[in-house]
């Protein structure tokens, strides 16, 4: 909270610090009403500073108690004071600080820094969490080693927890210490604490070079049966490191702690990985294939960041997307090595298209490498995550995988200990490639979207196709006149028997053989194709193979033949997904028709036995509400609903019979198994249920009966909403109520419950999400209860939340307003919907922005909902 205006930070205005800090020296001294912490502060003055330069550290909501520069006790003449800052005016070239301050980790219910979550207590430091743990250079640039003692009351904290190794460990009158070393120097942001009642289960990995690490997960009791999945995914995305990228671990021991109350999924801090519950814990009969892959895929991350991240880290947060771009990256193909990979594509695409090109062409927009911001923890977006990694992919593409890992080689061996740019990232896999990298790395500096235009014209006496490629991005806030950019185009050219012709270019050097990538790097290009003996169908874009949008007129019968048979899984789905979107927009025109030949198409997937049954659900899966309103000019819900609701009605009942024989096909009474092909299957499956329980009365009996009998989440769950979707309400609402009995014990399952109801259209009402929150259920200082509520009313619930009379907007505002006292980072990104409205109908769009105004207008914001408010009514 403050008074002044919020003031931006530049990426221009980055300077070294003044200060090194060698060793850094922490007591923690917990008590149920407050904790001590005693710092301990080794610094040394940079070089190239001035010799008077004074001391600056960060701190926020602390009580100081004493500091000694020295051994000498500093009295208020020597030392300023305010809201954000500690400066000491005088210091020597070589000095030790003591710092004492006090905190209230109970009273913290930003969640940043210490607090309590449940009986435990944990840390959230990046970025800027550990300025409220004590007075600290809490900047990435600023490395140190760590020695941390916890003193607690020993029979209620036996768990203490912090980086590193253990090194001591002893009791006195009650109270235990514990000694940590982390040898490995880190930012603050990277530190962590833990302490609880907690059980552990426990693992071992060899490294490749042979050595033992000890591998545990620490949980409250009730969860010790939910560890299994993710300690398994934890080994093998240790040997995938390994294999992939050549990068051992560097510690004798991993720990992974479980925490309830987490802003975010997870956290990679060095050695001591903590987890919002809800990304780690899994068994059968509570987590959803869903869940289990995004286990599997953050715990990956999480680790892989042990590399990305901690042991090479990020200079400032300008660079945040050095180490999120490059982790998700490396998540993604682990994932597509795990599972499949066209399928991973297609859910990467999915959030591309639905969630990160509305942030790139709403108010928000900002390049992978912001140049400014207000509050860092707004910039925890899909930009710099999923865009800033299928930048990197790009870059994978243009290198090749040999190229690539060469690239990284040397990017981890140049770097190793050091916080550096994205800049030093590209210059790395520059050096070790030998290629001009400059034009590239617009993609990092300019937002937007670049949009591609495709024409295409074929001369059947030179036997040529003429292709030309126009790219243009449009303006963003702060950002006009884009340059070109490196759009790596994959295509192929099919036969008109389904096979793909070869591709002879020219210019020829604007083509790689090995990845089938046209390089589009200006404005406009034309490329010519020789040696095409008939016309070929184009395939455009494969593997989506770069983040732009892509404007090309094809045919319906041209999609339907990509449907069928482009040997690019992603383009298979993708020419489905064009074919639905225009089956929706003329069912919004009254004039919807499912021609014989898409029947006939759709029903032979449906019965194809030889695909991957993951890959055929996405195929069969229509467009979600999100993503039609992305490709809509101007959004409209409620068109887009009932819309999108006749062509799944059409389809239910043409298909009908099709998805009774896919689903009794696949129903498998075997016990469940977390295993990629029996994922794949039940995904199959389910979808053929959701469309069946649309069209008979037998559909309804047995999603009935496969919400009883599963042994299985994955399977309720899905029985579940195709009910709960299929607008037979009492039916509906009595699974619901049984649900709850037999699942209020499990918060986990119970998040799930209640975001199955806030995000539908039948059960999301205003009046219907206002009760949830005040069921017994919810919770107003958890996150994840925030998000199960408010998070899926506001993103799933469209017709809903764009109500009419504004009522889903008040409720989000009421919202918003509530938890930007208790929790601004959660308060601002719930606010992500409502700064949207200039893309809404006009009605609509007013509408929603007489609320940020209203917000805007509210007394003490934080800088969290200042920013998001202020800069989306500009
Ligand atoms: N670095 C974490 C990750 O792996 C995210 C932590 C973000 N925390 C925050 N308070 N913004 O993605
Ligand atoms: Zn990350």
């Amino acid at each position: 909270m403050r008074d002044a205006q919020p003031q931006a930070i530049h990426l221009q205005d980055y300077r070294a610090p003044d200060y090194w800090l060698d060793a850094t020296e922490l007591e923690f001294d917990l008590h149920e009403d407050h904790t001590r912490v005693d710092s301990r502060l080794t610094f040394r003055r940079n070089s190239a500073a001035a010799a008077d330069a004074p001391l600056l550290l960060n701190g926020q909501g602390l009580e100081l108690l004493s500091i000694h520069l020295n051994g000498t006790l500093l009295d208020a003449q020597d030392y300023q004071l305010d809201e954000e800052s500690l400066t000491i005016t005088t210091v020597p070239a070589e000095f030790v600080l003591e710092v004492s301050v006090r905190i209230d980790p109970a009273a913290n219910t930003a969640l940043e820094g210490l607090y309590r979550s449940g009986g435990m207590y944990c840390t959230q430091c990046e970025a800027e969490g550990f300025r409220r743990i004590t007075y600290y250079p809490d900047r990435p640039d600023v490395m140190s080693v760590f020695t941390t003692h916890i003193n607690a009351d020993a029979e209620q904290y036996p768990v203490l927890l912090s980086n590193g190794n253990k090194v001591a460990d002893t009791t006195e009158g009650g109270r235990r210490r514990v000694t940590w070393h982390d040898p490995h120097k880190k930012p603050a942001y990277l530190f962590a604490l833990v302490a609880g009642d907690l059980l552990v289960k426990e693992d071992q990995f060899t490294t490749m070079s042979g050595r033992n690490v000890t591998l545990q997960i620490f949980v409250e009791p009730r969860n010790i049966d939910k560890t299994e999945y993710a300690l398994d995914a934890l080994k093998r995305s240790m040997r995938w490191d390994e294999e992939v990228y050549g990068r051992e671990y560097d510690l004798d021991i991993f720990m992974i702690v479980a925490v309830d109350d987490f802003n975010m999924g997870a956290m990679e801090n060095k050695g001591l990985n903590i987890f919002n519950s809800s990304c780690v814990l899994a068994n059968p009969a509570t987590a959803t294939d869903t869940a289990y892959q995004r286990i599997e895929a953050i715990v990956a991350h999480e680790y892989f960041h042990n590399w990305s991240g901690n042991r090479v880290t990020c200079r400032d947060w300008f660079q945040l997307s050095l180490k999120e771009g490059f982790t998700v990256f490396r998540d993604a193909c682990f994932s597509a090595d795990m599972h499949s990979a066209t399928v991973k594509r297609i859910e990467d695409a999915n959030i591309m298209r639905t969630v990160q090109f509305a942030e790139d062409s709403g108010p928000m927009a900002h390049p992978v490498q912001p140049d400014s911001f207000i509050e860092i923890s707004n910039f925890y977006t899909v930009t710099i995550y999923e865009k800033g990694a299928e930048v990197v992919g790009m870059l994978h593409k243009i290198l090749g995988k040999e190229g690539f890992r060469k690239g990284t080689d040397l990017y981890f061996e140049r770097h190793d200990g050091q916080a550096v740019t994205i800049h030093d990232f590209v210059q790395a896999l520059q050096d070790a490639n030998k290629v001009d990298l400059t034009l590239f790395k617009r993609w990092y500096k300019q937002a937007g979207t670049p949009v591609v235009q495709v024409e295409s014209h074929y001369d059947a006496t030179a036997q040529q196709l003429h292709l030309t490629l126009r790219q243009h991005c449009p303006d963003t806030p702060g950002q006009s006149n884009k340059l070109p950019m490196w759009i790596p185009v994959q295509l192929g050219l099919i036969g008109s028997n389904g096979d793909d012709l070869p591709v002879q270019v020219s210019p020829a050097n604007a083509w790689t053989e090995a990845s089938q990538v046209l390089h589009l790097t200006e404005s406009e290009q034309t490329f010519v194709f020789s040696g095409l003996a008939e016309e070929p169908r184009l395939s455009l874009l494969r593997d989506f193979s770069a983040p732009v949008k892509v404007d090309f007129e094809q045919s319906d019968e041209d999609l339907l033949f990509l449907l069928q048979h482009d040997s690019d899984g992603f383009n298979r789905w993708d020419a489905g997904q064009r074919l639905m979107l225009r089956w929706i927009d003329r069912a919004r025109a009254g004039r919807f028709r499912l021609a014989a030949a898409e029947q006939q198409a759709l029903s032979a997937l449906l019965a194809d036995t030889q695909l991957d049954p993951a890959m055929v659900a996405y195929l069969l899966n229509l467009p979600s509400e999100a993503y039609i309103a992305e490709f809509s000019a101007v959004i409209d819900p409620l068109a887009i609903h009932s819309a999108r609701r006749q062509v799944q009605q059409a389809l239910a009942v043409a298909l009908a019979s099709d998805f009774a024989a896919c689903y009794q096909r696949l129903h498998s009474t075997a016990p469940y198994q977390p295993q990629p092909a029996a994922m794949a299957a039940r995904s199959l499956k389910n979808l053929a249920l959701s469309y069946w329980v649309k069209s008979s009365a037998e559909g309804m009996e047995q999603a009935r009966r496969q919400y009883q009998q599963a042994d299985n989440m994955t399977d309720q769950m899905a029985a579940l909403v195709a009910l709960v979707n299929s607008g037979e309400r009492v039916q509906a609402e009595a699974l619901l109520a049984d649900f709850w009995q037999r699942w209020q014990h499990d918060p986990l399952v119970v998040n799930q419950w209640l975001a199955v109801q806030a995000g539908s259209a039948e059960f999301g009402t205003v009046e219907q999400v206002q009760a949830l929150l005040q069921h017994e259920a919810f919770d107003w200082r958890n996150p994840n209860k925030v998000r199960s509520v408010l998070g899926a009313f506001a993103n799933q619930s469209l017709v809903n939340f764009h109500r009419a009379d504004g009522a889903g907007y008040d409720l989000l505002t009421d919202a918003v307003l509530k938890l930007n006292d208790s929790n601004p980072q959660i308060a601002a990104r719930l606010l992500t919907p409502l700064t949207r409205w200039q893309r809404l109908v006009p009605a609509a769009g007013q509408v929603m922005k007489a609320r940020l105004q209203r917000i805007k207008e509210h007394g003490s914001l934080s800088k969290d909902v200042y920013e998001v408010v202020s800069k989306s009514l500009i």
